[in-house]
């Protein structure tokens, strides 16, 4: 099967300069040589600690900001290096859902003016547009009364579900969903994410759904992909990943987050060693060789590629 984003050796660095008359530049390696194949119709958690790129990946994959080197194919047609137009079209594939409610919609719009005016901006005419909102409406499960309603006049839950509809509405392939419900009690989440699995199954969406929760990944996710400092450590299925680490960073998380699990499979839980940007100063060296308590001589000359270990279970290290 071709997958509908191919992601290869993709980078993306920013630049900025230390200080107003300095003209040393300081890089941070957001993204560093990241592949990954995404299927239709696939669930993908992105899993990893602040920092570690998430949105980044997640904006270039929107095409919100460039890469800075590799390779992306959204569809089988190359996004680096394309032209504006050539991108537009890929993009018409994707809608995405932030973490804040609030800053998915405008908060001087009706519901009804934030869901029609890009079916506008595309062309449609403003009956059929409101129609279009109404089923919108319909399927994340709200009276179509909240039509009227400015965002400040929504509860949290309810205003997630209408950038759902929001995003639903542009009939979008892939849904990309940046920490879709962290800012949601813990009861309005589970139902948040029921109604995101229903859409998916629903629609055949594909999702790509990033959160530091791995009770969430847990629950929606078919495969989940570990990221550490930019570069993707370890991917897999959910079973394999979290029954069965192989990156010690992944054990890592796994074992010092608190994980409600009733039969607590996670067993004693420890304390997360070391601090997020504590990298060693060759980038050749693997970028968790500080933290790890795995760490060899090797390990601060190289890091090694991504290996298929077992079948569809990739990982940089398997020290675990
Ligand atoms: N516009 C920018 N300019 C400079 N550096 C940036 C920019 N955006 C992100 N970064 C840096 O890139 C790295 C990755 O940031 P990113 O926001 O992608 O992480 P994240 O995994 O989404 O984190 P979180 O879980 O906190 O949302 C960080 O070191 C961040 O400081
Ligand atoms: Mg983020």
């Amino acid at each position: 099967m071709e997958p509908i984003i191919k992601i290869e050796g993709l980078n993306k660095q920013f630049s900025s300069s230390k200080g107003l008359f300095s003209r040393k530049k300081t890089y941070v390696n957001a993204v560093q040589d990241f592949s990954l194949d995404i299927y239709e119709g696939e669930i993908l958690g992105l899993i990893g600690e602040s920092g570690s790129g998430k949105t980044t990946l997640a904006r270039v994959l929107l095409g919100l900001t460039r890469s800075t080197g590799g390779s992306l194919k959204i569809g089988g047609a190359q996004m680096v290096g394309a032209g504006k137009a050539e991108i537009k079209k890929a993009r018409e594939n994707f809608a995405v859902v932030f973490q804040d409610p609030a800053s998915n919609l405008n908060p001087r719009q009706t519901v009804e003016s934030s869901i029609i005016r890009p079916l506008i901006i595309r062309g449609m005419s403003k009956e059929k547009a409101r129609e279009k909102a109404k089923q919108a409406l319909s399927s994340v499960q709200l009276d179509e009364s909240y039509l009227e309603s400015y965002p400040h006049q929504l509860s949290g839950g309810q205003q997630q579900r209408i950038a759902i509809a929001r995003a639903l509405v542009m009939e979008p392939k892939v849904m990309i969903l940046d920490e879709p419900t962290s800012a949601l009690d813990i009861s309005v989440q589970a139902q948040i994410l029921n109604l995101l699995l229903k859409l998916q199954k629903e629609y055949n969406l594909t999702y790509v759904i990033i959160t530091h929760d791995l009770n969430v990944i847990r629950y929606v996710s078919d495969r989940i992909a570990v990221m550490y400092m930019g570069r993707l450590v370890e991917y897999g299925t959910i079973d394999d990943v979290l029954e069965h680490p192989l990156h010690p960073y992944t054990d890592i998380l796994i074992h010092s987050v608190p994980v409600s699990d009733p039969d607590n499979r996670g067993g004693e839980k420890r304390k997360f060693p070391g601090e997020p940007g504590d990298v060693p100063e060759d980038p050749a060296a693997c970028r968790l060789a500080k933290r790890c308590p795995h760490v060899t001589e090797r390990c601060l000359k190289e890091t090694p590629p991504l290996k298929e270990v077992t079948p569809g279970h990739f990982a940089e290290c398997f020290l675990v």
